[in-house]
């Protein structure tokens, strides 16, 4: 939720801060705005509702003359407190025009903090929870012990904030300065050569710098061109882990595809074989862990998989796969739901959080409801060094790289795969399958990543359906086994991407209510299950396909590749390299991601990477 930026250097503030928000405008949308510090003190701050082209119009209306400096702070926002007005946009700025903040995440005891400032007649200019963090940083500055001391008054605010925050300080008084902190809101330092960058991710300094340094919890960082300082809350020092970007530029660009989602969906033969590369070493599962040993699996009596949205559908057929392969319980459980629920954990239970951002408030929070109730947490998530791995026991990355399309892709398959090689290390620690029935499961999904890659080529046949289908209203999806979660992964990509309602079922409670919905001219689209799988599940979709064919529904089939049963119940057919039951879910979601953009741009949503209301990272619950 809302891309936070900061430079100090020898660049022009401006451009810095522009691009910076330019790559992270998928964090949040609503609004953006910049600070920038000039040379000899004096802030100028802009900020405008909507997208970023709003401010970029802006400052080309005004001019940059008045934008000129070395120290400069951004931020695109996730509107939480407050419509995306011009107002509650950030920067906000304080009383005396000295300071410039920008914040991401919820500053919980705003309400008292700002009839405080409002007693002591300083009036606010936005109904955001953000602005009081400015005024309370100008008052301390003016008066009192802290009179003066910018690093001193900082602090002070800090320690009166209560919930979820990154802030950025910046005071007219102390140009090339700005000072940071974080306390469970994702903030990197960028360390370059005469310039020093922070952002919500290595997204917004990439260009130019690969050394980064992750920070700690209810960290402080002090900025300035030559570089930076640690503290903690109290001032005392504290340390980072420096680290360096393997992602490249280009892979947070979008490479000559017209959005990042399509991008990304063709990115997903990397992403899947990029995240099985090193699991599979002298015929063993590696799980390339220290923090869960073969041991601590085999004494695992639960396995629970938590996550949110896609991530949760990927869960679901971890579910699918550990139970067959380990024959161990797993229960799967949306993250927001767990924690309040009062789940049965002990130390004998196993939670998988699923998180590509690593952010997501929900998943943090259930895998720190997990570790108090003393379960083990395995992280599979996608971005290096996020709070959801840091405060797990132990981590398998997927290897997809930056996801910048908010609706997920790329991600997705890669937790899927991820989610099976967590099902292969158990079977393999367990020995509920034989080394050989190991290698054999392996060997196919290694096979998986060619298959989607020729199946990026249905995405013409997936346009010319889109562009038959018409006016859609609702449209259902509808699959068996692992199908049930590649249907509500489709549904949901349907409802991110076009705004159309959308729902996924398992085929076979079709008649026990929804196969009411289906009347004439219906999409529907059906995940037929491989016919060299279970045979009565082939047998019972292909029945259901005509259930609702004799209903008046237009179906959208996808089947394997030589599956001829189908043909005449599907008004249109969209074909998948064939493949073991359990692999299926990596091959039939493709279609269907292609599918939602297709019908978004027909309803006129062009932006498909950035949906109405969403943002890439959660982080608020
Ligand atoms: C859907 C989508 C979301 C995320 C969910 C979890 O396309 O992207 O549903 O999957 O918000 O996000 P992470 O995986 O970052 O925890």
């Amino acid at each position: 939720m809302c891309g936070i930026v900061g430079y100090v250097g020898k660049q022009q503030g401006l451009d810095i801060a522009l691009e910076a928000l330019r790559r992270m405008e998928y964090r949040g949308y609503d609004s953006s705005g910049i600070a920038i510090i000039g040379d000899d003190g004096g802030i100028q701050s802009v900020k405008r509702a909507g997208q970023l082209a709003n401010l970029v119009d802006k400052i080309s209306e005004t001019g940059r003359d008045h934008l000129v400096g070395h120290t400069a702070i951004g931020h695109t926002r996730w509107a939480t407190h407050g419509r995306p007005t011009d107002e509650n946009a950030h920067p906000h700025v304080s009383f005396d025009g000295k300071v410039a903040i920008v914040h991401n995440g919820i500053i919980e005891n705003f309400a008292p903090l700002r009839e405080e400032l409002e007693r002591d007649a300083i009036e606010m200019k936005s109904v955001t929870d953000s602005e009081v963090a400015a005024h309370l940083l100008a008052r301390a500055y003016n008066d009192g012990e802290t009179a003066g001391d910018f690093r001193a008054s900082a602090l002070a605010v800090l320690n009166r904030l209560e919930g979820a925050f990154t802030l950025l300080f910046t005071h007219a008084d102390h140009p090339g300065e700005i000072i940071a902190a974080r306390r469970s809101t994702p903030l990197i330092v960028g360390v370059g050569d005469g310039e020093t960058f922070l952002g919500s991710d290595v997204a917004a300094f990439i260009e130019f710098t690969r050394d980064a340094v992750e920070l700690g919890q209810d960290t402080v960082v002090v900025i300035n061109s030559d570089g930076y300082e640690l503290l903690n809350f109290d001032g005392s020092p504290a340390e980072g882990r420096p680290f360096t970007i393997d992602w490249d530029l280009a892979a947070a660009e979008k490479g000559g595809y017209d959005s990042f989602m399509i991008k990304e969906i063709h990115e997903q033969p990397a992403a899947v074989r990029d995240t099985l590369a090193g699991h599979f070493v002298d015929g063993r599962i590696r799980l390339d862990e220290d923090g869960l040993t073969d041991d601590d699996l085999r004494n695992l009596d639960k396995v629970y998989v938590v996550a949110c949205g896609s991530a949760y559908h990927s869960g679901l057929l971890a579910k699918y796969a550990i139970e067959h392969w380990v024959r161990i319980p797993v229960e799967i459980e949306v993250a927001s739901e767990f924690r309040y629920r009062d789940p049965i954990l002990d130390k004998r239970t196993l939670v998988i959080a699923v998180s590509q951002s690593g952010e997501t408030a929900d998943t943090l929070e259930a895998v720190r409801h997990a570790k108090a109730q003393g379960a083990r947490v395995l992280a599979v998530c996608n971005t290096n060094g996020a709070q959801i791995p840091r405060e797990s026991d132990a981590v398998l990355y997927t290897h997809a790289g930056p996801e910048i399309g908010v609706a997920s892709t790329k991600a997705f398959l890669a937790q899927v795969a991820a989610n099976y090689i967590v099902g292969l290390a158990l079977a393999q620690a367990r020995g509920t399958k034989y080394p050989d029935e190991i290698t054999d499961i392996w060997e196919d999904l290694e096979t998986i990543p060619a298959k989607i890659e020729k199946l990026l080529s249905c995405d013409e046949k997936v346009a010319q359906i889109a562009d038959t289908l018409g006016a859609i209203r609702t449209m259902l999806f509808l699959g068996r086994g692992v199908g049930f979660p590649v249907a509500l992964e489709g549904a949901l990509k349907l409802k991110e991407l076009a705004y159309i309602h959308a729902e996924g079922f398992p085929a076979g409670e079709l008649k026990h209510g929804p196969i009411a919905l289906i009347e004439e001219d219906l999409p529907v689209v059906v995940i037929v299950p491989s016919p060299n799988g279970v045979k009565v599940l082939h047998s019972k979709i292909v029945s259901n396909i005509q259930e609702i064919r004799a209903r008046g529904a237009k179906t959208i089939v996808i089947a394997e590749d030589g599956d001829t049963s189908v043909e005449p119940f599907a008004n249109w057919l969209i074909r998948i390299p064939e493949s073991s039951s359990i692999m299926q879910p990596l091959l039939a979601t493709v279609p269907l991601q292609f599918l939602a953009a297709d019908i978004a741009r027909h309803c006129g949503n062009d932006d498909i990477d950035k949906p109405r209301n969403l943002a890439k990272s959660v982080t608020v619950e």
